[in-house]
């Protein structure tokens, strides 16, 4: 066998158990997974011994170039896949979200575009029904299309994406039918608008800022949300994927949920695993503002025994990155701040430094929820989430201890700020390969724009799984 690139030496993650091994490549696929293989004239060798070999992560939730909030978010399919890249993730899904008077078609269209020719990793994106009536029709021609994962938000009616039971139900049905799965943002919106105009007044905004926004979201918002599309998940037996859980009490409906058979999963997000509400009080806590909002510690630790158990099956980053100048058209009303942070480039750095070295997951572990979880329940698997003969040469090249410090001067994404600066994080790819070629090497991007493709998928692969 002759093989283009040889990964030589390293400690190996594979499904049948971590070894060290070569990984042989040939063309853009996994050819051979072993001791000593052997080189031909042309066979690039790379040395990876005294490093872990992973499969490349899957960021299944991430927002680029999203209009929102009154902006667009700063990351675009060029900073936003060359920072993937350089932690590691070599796949990313994405929204797309119709506007007025768009179909479904019309928003995948539209997302195309604003990655072909930028991006660098392969990527496909979740569609997501913002106006039942209009949509409902459209879903089974975007499944033949290539696309089986949908969205809809309980949330933001301000921004025309907001669902309602009616929806939802109607859409698990069609989940049910089609074996497609339904991902759901899941607030309470009713009680979340009473709360934030219990709270709108400018003393509150004055002596509180930016902590209204955890004020105004108690868990019980996340909670009812999470128990009512759970709710319908269950009678209509449509696949559910709860994304961005934030709460103790949301993983213990799910956990309750899945032991009666209900087919739902549950994704949380690495800020949620490692940050809290007290970020909220700091000078620049509105930096932080995302929905749902970061929680409490015991949250935290809620969602980290929820990995281990099985209750939680991915762990994601909900990028959607604003700079301190959009973010600072709050101006002092937590109700205009642009929501979301910055995550791509660090999510693998987080999760191995404050999951695997903090031994709060297994390295095996990490790798389940950052890739073969992700893959198989958004229908890539085998193709993407292993290292197996047969798969894409999707591979992350980590050295297990060294670390770096997160500054986004050195970064890629077009962020100016990134909630963990200053952190001393191991866990940054030294290499990424996508596809067989190295598009990351020595921690600087090598790849070339444009390289990424689209990744179509059928409803074969597309299951519930913890
Ligand atoms: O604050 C967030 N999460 N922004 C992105 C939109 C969403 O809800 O996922
Ligand atoms: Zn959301
Ligand atoms: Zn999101």
């Amino acid at each position: 066998m002759t093989f283009d690139t040889i990964i030589r030496g390293g400690n190996v993650v594979t499904p049948t158990g971590t070894v060290i091994a070569d990984v042989g490549i040939t063309g853009e696929t996994i050819a051979a997974i072993g001791p000593g293989l052997a080189p031909s004239g042309d066979t690039k060798v790379l040395d990876a011994a005294g490093h872990h070999v992973i499969p490349g992560v899957l960021d299944v939730h991430v927002h680029l170039e999203l209009p929102f909030c009154g902006t667009t978010s700063s990351d675009d399919y060029r900073s936003g896949t060359r920072a993937g890249a350089c932690g590691g993730v070599t796949t990313l899904i994405d929204f797309a979200i119709p506007y007025a008077g768009e179909s479904l078609n019309d928003a995948a269209d539209n997302w195309m575009k604003r990655a072909e020719g930028k991006a660098l990793i392969d990527y496909t994106f979740h569609i997501c029904i913002t106006r039942w009536n209009e949509h409902k029709d459209q879903i089974k021609g975007m499944v033949d299309r290539g696309f089986t994962t949908f969205k809809e938000f309980m949330i933001y009616e301000s921004e025309g994406w907001q669902s309602d039971d009616r929806a939802m139900f109607g859409t698990l049905e069609k989940m049910k039918e089609y074996g497609t799965m339904l991902l759901v943002h899941a607030e309470s919106a009713r009680v979340l608008d009473e709360l934030i105009a219990r709270h709108h007044t400018p003393e509150l905004m004055q002596q509180y800022g930016a902590r209204l926004h955890a004020m105004t979201r108690p868990n019980f918002i996340e909670a009812e949300a999470i128990q009512r599309a759970v709710m319908w998940s269950e009678v209509t037996g449509g696949q559910l994927y709860i994304v961005h859980m934030s709460t103790a009490e949301g993983t213990e409906i799910v956990k309750q949920a899945q032991a009666r058979g209900v087919p739902v999963v549950a994704e949380t997000c690495a800020q949620y695993l490692v940050l809290n509400d007290d970020v909220f009080g700091r000078d620049d806590g509105h930096l932080f503002a995302c929905c749902p909002q970061l929680k409490k510690p015991a949250d935290s630790a809620r969602l980290w025994q929820g990995l281990r158990d099985g209750t939680v099956s991915v762990i994601s980053t909900d990028t959607c990155t604003f700079t301190r100048e959009q973010k600072a058209m709050w101006e002092g009303d937590w109700t205009r701040i642009p929501m979301g942070m910055p995550g791509l480039e660090t999510l693998l750095p987080v999760v191995y430094t404050h999951g695997v070295l903090a031994n709060k997951l297994s390295l095996d572990e990490m790798c389940l929820k950052l890739s073969t979880n992700p893959a198989r329940i958004m229908g890539l698997y085998p193709r993407k989430g292993t290292i197996a003969v047969g798969s894409d040469a999707d591979l992350a090249i980590i050295h297990p201890t060294a670390t770096r410090t997160v500054s986004p001067e050195t970064m890629e994404t077009n962020a100016d700020w990134s909630p963990f600066e200053g952190w001393d994080l191991a866990g940054f790819a030294r290499t990424t390969l996508s596809r067989g070629e190295v598009i990351v090497e020595n921690y600087r991007v090598v790849g070339k724009e444009g390289r990424g493709k689209w990744l179509p998928r059928t409803t074969a692969g597309i299951h519930v799984r913890r």
